[in-house]
C-alpha cells in the first residue's frame, strides 16, 4: 500500500494561521519578496521548530516581522534618527533593519547577537495576519536552508508541506528576492545582503552606503555565504557569449534576459528572465525560473549575469551564490 504522505493546509485564512501559530506551530506566509516560515519570536519553542524545519544552522540569525514601524520600540533599544528614517521611508516593504535587541526578543532568534533585523512586509495577508496577533513572527525564507527561496505556494508545499501543517496563499510574490539587510550608524548604512531595495534609493538620504563583502569564513548576514540561493543542478553565471564553450554538454538550461540567440543548440532548454529587459520582472521571476530549470534535472544550467544597476546587483549576487565552485 502507498504511504499517505500528510501536506499542509494550503489556505487564504489568517485565522486558520492564527490557530496554528499561537499553538506555537508554524505557518509559511506571503510576503512581497518571497514566503516565510513563521514562528511565534517570542517563543523559544517555535524558533527551535523553524531551525529545525529548515536545517538551518543556529549561527543564522532570523528576521522578526512586525505590523508597522510604531512597533520598533516594543524590541529594540537606542533606536538612533537614521533608522527611524529607513523605516519611515521603506516599511511596508522589502528593507530589513538592524536594532540593538531588548530582553523580549529571544537570544535563539538572533543568533546570541545583540542585534535583531525588524522588517514590516508588504504584503496586505500578511499584515492583516500580524494585526490580529499578540506577537511578531520569526520568519526566515521558506525553503531548505541553502536551496532556492520560494515565491509560490506551491514550492513551498513541495519542499516542507510534509513538515508544517499551514501554509497562507497569497499569491506569487511580488517583488521575488529577499529584503535588502541593512545595519546602520549614525551617519553611515552598510549592505549585508543585496535585495529588494537596492544601493541607489539607499543613497537619497545622504548618507554613505557601503556594500560589505562578506566570506564564508566570516558571515555577518549568512544570506552573504559564498554557496546559497544554490540549484541541485550545477549552475554557471556566465555571459552568453561563452556559452558555446558547453557545446558538449548534452542536457542543458540556458536561463537568459532579453532576446534569445538562433545559434543556441535546439535541444537544449531556453527559460527567459525577461523578454523585454526589466530587471524587476527579472527580479520576480528569477527563483521560479531556477526551480524549472532543476526540475529539468540537466547536466549544466548556464545563467547570463544580468546589468549592474538597480535590482539586477542583486540578482546577480544570487546568480553568484548559486553557482556550483567558486
Ligand atoms: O525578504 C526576506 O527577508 C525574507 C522574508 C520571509 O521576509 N526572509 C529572509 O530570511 O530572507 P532569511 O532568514 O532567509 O534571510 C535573512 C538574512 C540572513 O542572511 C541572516 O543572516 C540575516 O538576514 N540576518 C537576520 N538577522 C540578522 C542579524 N541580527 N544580524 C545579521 N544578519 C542578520
Ligand atoms: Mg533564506
Amino acid at each position: 500500500m502507498k504511504k499517505q504522505i500528510k501536506l499542509a493546509e494550503i489556505t487564504q485564512d489568517i485565522g486558520r494561521a492564527k490557530y496554528w501559530l499561537d499553538r506555537g506551530e508554524l505557518t509559511a506566509i506571503p510576503t512581497e519578496t518571497v514566503y516565510g516560515l513563521a514562528g511565534n519570536a517570542l517563543n523559544v519553542d517555535a524558533l527551535i521548530k523553524i531551525f529545525e524545519v529548515k536545517n538551518r544552522p543556529k549561527f543564522d540569525p532570523l528576521i522578526v516581522h512586525i505590523k508597522n514601524k510604531e512597533e520598533i520600540p516594543k524590541y529594540a533599544e537606542k533606536v538612533n534618527d537614521l533608522q527611524h528614517i529607513l523605516a519611515e521611508n521603506f516599511w511596508p516593504g522589502p528593507l530589513t533593519i538592524l536594532f540593538k535587541k531588548n530582553n523580549l526578543i529571544p537570544d535563539l532568534a538572533t543568533s546570541g547577537l545583540e542585534y535583531v533585523g525588524l522588517r514590516c512586509p508588504a504584503h496586505s495577508l500578511t499584515l492583516s495576519l500580524l494585526n490580529i496577533l499578540d506577537y511578531p513572527l520569526a520568519a526566515p525564507s521558506a525553503n531548505p536552508f541553502g536551496y532556492v527561496s520560494p515565491t509560490r505556494p506551491e514550492h513551498v508545499n513541495k519542499q516542507l508541506g510534509e513538515k508544517i501543517p499551514c501554509i497562507l496563499d497569497g499569491g506569487p510574490c511580488e517583488i521575488g528576492i529577499e529584503s535588502t539587510v541593512v545595519k546602520v550608524d549614525e551617519e553611515k548604512i552598510f549592505i549585508l545582503r543585496t535585495g529588494g531595495i537596492t544601493k541607489e534609493e539607499l543613497e537619497k538620504f545622504g548618507k554613505e552606503v557601503i556594500l560589505s563583502e562578506h566570506s564564508t569564513s566570516n558571515p555577518q548576514s549568512p544570506g552573504q555565504l559564498t554557496r546559497h540561493y544554490a540549484t541541485f543542478s550545477p549552475l554557471k553565471c556566465i555571459s552568453r557569449d561563452k556559452w558555446m564553450d558547453f557545446f558538449d554538454e548534452k542536457k542543458v538550461v540556458l536561463i537568459y534576459f532579453g532576446s534569445p540567440s538562433k545559434e543556441w543548440p535546439s535541444g537544449w532548454k531556453k527559460l527567459c528572465l525577461s523578454e523585454n529587459e526589466d530587471l524587476k520582472v527579472a527580479a520576480s521571476r528569477l527563483f521560479h525560473v531556477l526551480r524549472e530549470a532543476d526540475e529539468f534535472k540537466p547536466d549544466l544550467i548556464l545563467a547570463e549575469p544580468l546589468p549592474m544597476k538597480g535590482i539586477g546587483i542583486a540578482i546577480n549576487d544570487k546568480l553568484k551564490r548559486a553557482q556550483a565552485e567558486n
